[in-house]
């Protein structure tokens, strides 16, 4: 029986002196008193978190919800993983932890044993963790156990390499409602010189080996994010990464792999995670000729160097990984819940997304308090609950070419201030927001031509302009300092309750020429750190303060920011249709409660493509309600709808953003159709939105069969908009919704239908 385990142990490698008869005697236990399944414990899935030590074989045991993860420490002092993946019985056997012999000569037992944090050195071939350059030359590092501590849901272990004060500490933490693991590692130099972090990365998560795994993971480009990818594994090296300073749209930080050539929605086990940074980074998924599958994530070493003074530490970010038996609906659904329980700062008891307003689309650059109020009016008339106004504001903003970095607010747009906007704004019951860029400059700044230094640059080299402005150093503390102070001024003198925050170029050029010649690459990590802070330290003195990460759309969605934001921009493309397709794939790794959703004009600016309004708001309502059309040109019918759905919206928000959302039909691959389905927590209530392309050769709407309801319970439906194909079933069962499905009709083109299953309580 493994032992508790809640103090700390510390010191030699006494277990590696052990006699291999130990092994023998684990296979002996489980042969003589192998008992019947049924009368095995059951896992307690509801329980709180376990984490267990079992001296005799020296193994460590986490447990939570439907997870298990266990690793040991091998006959070589290596920490190795030994089981990742629905929970065991608590008296289920665990075999110790033993190098891997290698399959020959050839094959050094390095390579072939799934470590869970690497050193590069010792014939290591696979991807390191760590590497470290030695001011001697010496460049290998060979990390081994030396300790441990369990605290709580956390376990730390204590690595050192075999003869330099090389110190890592491995940190993992297991949320007890998901399984979600988090893991991340601290170097430290208690040698007496400096040295050299060429390869930082957080964690390596080892899966089981199997020839037939898949792995998604989501790719984009501006305005086209989240696009889902689906590519089998092979020997080889997949690499996932930004080099770009920041999260980035072309691939985002987040994948996921489950074995089996048709990976479904509902079935099957399906292995997950996600880096908790901001700044560049990269994820390798590494499979050896044995379809031994690696996934190691942290600081992208392209670029990087980290000089660590003795006595000096570096801290990798999370890389989060989690486990699902019910395919990849299920471990979307626990990512959802770990993000909104765990990660966002309100958490455990995040607030519900307000309906808002934005102007960006309605006037562009084109702001001034008179049009704002008028918009604000119209808004407040549809039920809307924040008015946000967005580029245009500030510093001699015309157009998207000059003012960034010159906060103050323009006095002929604006020549009483924002107070007159804001207060009419609060007069209208809605609460003000604003638009922020404030980790950029425009050349053509008052910042700028006081300091030109201010920015990331090569001296003597030209500063490639990405969308006419230049890249603030937020690593230099003097601009770290003033971007803190504009934002600080702006909201302790305005009534402001919520940010958007926007980011919207690439770096390029990344010199930090102010920084000592060594220090000069940390540029990368400083920044981040620096805006994290800035973040941190706003919301502590601005807590009513709610903040959303832009950046030119999706480009800066992760775990980091995401503890730091309460909601995220996926994508500055708003045609509905198209936004099918690009919320689906955000959801994939980020929970619909963070996804904001405009309904905006018809024809959209993207694709000219005209829709009905309805059709606009059941697309957006699918996630965080906005609305971002000019409000001028609608009409009394136009308002009429407006008011009617986001009035249904508002009952329904809390199971769209907070519930369990399942896919019914995905809208990828060209699909004519698409529908989801969205579960309270507590049950009571789903909502699903249905739609169709176009109709084609009179065929039928395919039957829509829910999921996640109560068997046994019955459900009244109530049809939104849209008609259901059978009008005369009204009450059933879980099961007849499930498995005999519900029918809509929906013919013609970019047709949608919305509506709600709501369980009767039993008499
Ligand atoms: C970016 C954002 C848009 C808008 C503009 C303003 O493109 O993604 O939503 O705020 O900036 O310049």
């Amino acid at each position: 029986m493994p032992t508790q385990s809640t103090g700390s142990h510390s010191g030699t490698n006494a277990h590696l002196r052990r006699p291999v008869h130990c092994l023998l005697r684990i296979a002996t236990l489980y042969v003589t008193f192998t008992i019947a399944p049924s009368a095995l414990a059951q896992p307690n899935t509801s329980a709180p978190a376990q984490i267990r030590y079992d001296e005799s074989a020296h193994t460590f045991r986490m447990d939570a919800a439907d997870v298990s993860y266990i690793f040991g420490v091998n006959q070589s002092g290596e920490l190795q993983t030994l089981y990742w993946g629905k929970r065991l019985r608590p008296d289920d056997p665990v075999s110790e932890a033993h190098a891997d012999g290698g399959s020959s000569a050839f094959d050094l037992p390095v390579n072939a044993t799934p470590q869970e944090f690497a050193g590069w050195g010792g014939g290591l071939v696979v991807v390191p963790d760590l590497k470290i350059t030695f001011p001697d030359g010496n460049r290998d590092l060979v990390l081994h156990y030396v300790s441990h501590a369990i605290r709580n849901n956390a376990l730390t272990i204590g690595l050192k390499d075999i003869s330099r004060d090389v110190f890592v500490e491995l940190k993992y933490e297991i949320d007890s409602e998901t399984g979600v693991l988090g893991r991340s590692a601290r170097v430290e130099n208690r040698t007496h010189e400096p040295f050299t972090i060429e390869e930082a990365f957080a964690a390596t998560w080892n899966l089981p080996a199997r020839s037939d795994y898949q792995l998604r993971y989501l790719t984009g480009r501006w305005a086209g994010e989240w696009n889902l990818q689906l590519s089998a594994l092979h020997p080889g090296k997949l690499v996932l990464e930004s080099r770009r300073g920041s999260t980035g749209v072309e691939v985002n930080p987040w994948f996921a792999i489950e074995g089996g050539s048709q990976p479904d929605q509902n079935t099957g086990g399906v292995w997950f995670g996600a880096l908790g940074w901001s700044g560049s980074w990269q994820i390798n998924i590494e499979e050896d000729w044995a379809n031994r599958v690696r996934v190691t994530g942290g600081y992208t070493p392209f670029d990087f160097a980290y000089e660590l003074s003795p006595g000096q530490s570096l801290d990798t970010p999370q890389f989060y990984g989690g486990y699902s038996s019910a395919g990849i609906g299920g471990a979307s659904r626990l990512l959802h819940r770990f993000e909104l329980d765990s990660i966002v700062p309100e958490a455990p008891h995040r607030r519900l997304r307000p309906v808002l307003y934005n102007s960006w689309e309605a006037t562009g650059f084109d702001v001034n308090e008179a049009a704002q109020e008028a918009l604000a009016e119209k808004a407040a008339s549809v039920g809307v609950e924040r008015f946000v106004m967005d580029d245009g504001w500030f510093g001699e903003r015309k157009d998207d070419h000059a003012g960034l970095g010159d906060w103050y607010v323009n006095p002929q747009k604006f020549p009483y201030g924002l107070k007159p906007l804001i207060d009419k704004v609060h007069s209208l019951g809605m609460d003000f927001g604003l638009w922020v860029e404030p980790e950029m400059v425009n050349p053509d700044s008052d910042l700028y031509r006081k300091h030109p230094d201010w920015v990331l640059n090569f001296p003597g080299r030209p500063r490639t302009e990405g969308r006419n402005q230049l890249v603030l150093n937020l690593a230099r503390p003097d601009v770290r300092a003033y971007v803190y102070g504009v934002l600080d001024k702006l909201l302790s003198e305005n009534d402001i309750a919520f940010l958007k925050w926007d980011y919207n170029r690439n770096w390029s050029e990344p010199g930090w020429p102010a920084a000592p010649l060594d220090e000069q690459k940390e540029v990368y990590l400083k920044y981040v750190q620096n805006l994290y802070g800035i973040l941190a330290e706003l919301r502590e003195k601005h807590p009513h303060v709610e903040i959303e990460s832009c950046s030119g759309g999706g480009a800066r969605v992760d775990l980091g920011i995401l503890r730091l934001t309460d909601e995220m921009w996926p994508s500055d493309n708003t045609d509905p249709f198209d936004r099918l397709s690009i919320q689906d794939g955000f959801t994939y790794a980020y929970s619909p409660g963070l996804m904001m959703a405009w309904v905006t004009d018809s024809p959209n600016w993207m694709n000219n493509r005209s829709t009905s309004l309805e059709y606009r708001f059941l697309s957006s309502m699918q996630g965080s309600l906005g609305i971002g059309a000019n409000l001028n040109k609608w009409t009394p019918e136009d308002f009429a709808t407006a008011k009617k759905l986001v009035a249904e919206y508002k009952a329904i928000r809390a199971t769209v953003q907070d519930g369990s959302l399942y896919r019914l039909i995905s809208p990828l691959g060209g699909s004519e159709y698409s529908a989801t389905e969205s579960v309270a927590r507590d049950g009571h209530e789903a909502v699903v939105f249905a739609f169709l392309h176009s109709s084609q050769e009179g065929r039928l709407y395919p039957q829509l069969y829910l999921r996640g309801l109560d068997p046994g319970a019955v459900y009244s439906i109530h049809m939104h908009a849209g008609q259901p194909s059978d009008s005369t079933v009204q009450r059933a069962s879980g099961d007849y919704w499930m498995h005999h499905g519900v029918g809509v009709s929906l013919r013609g083109d970019f047709q949608a239908a919305f509506f709600t299953l709501e369980r009767e309580v039993a008499q």
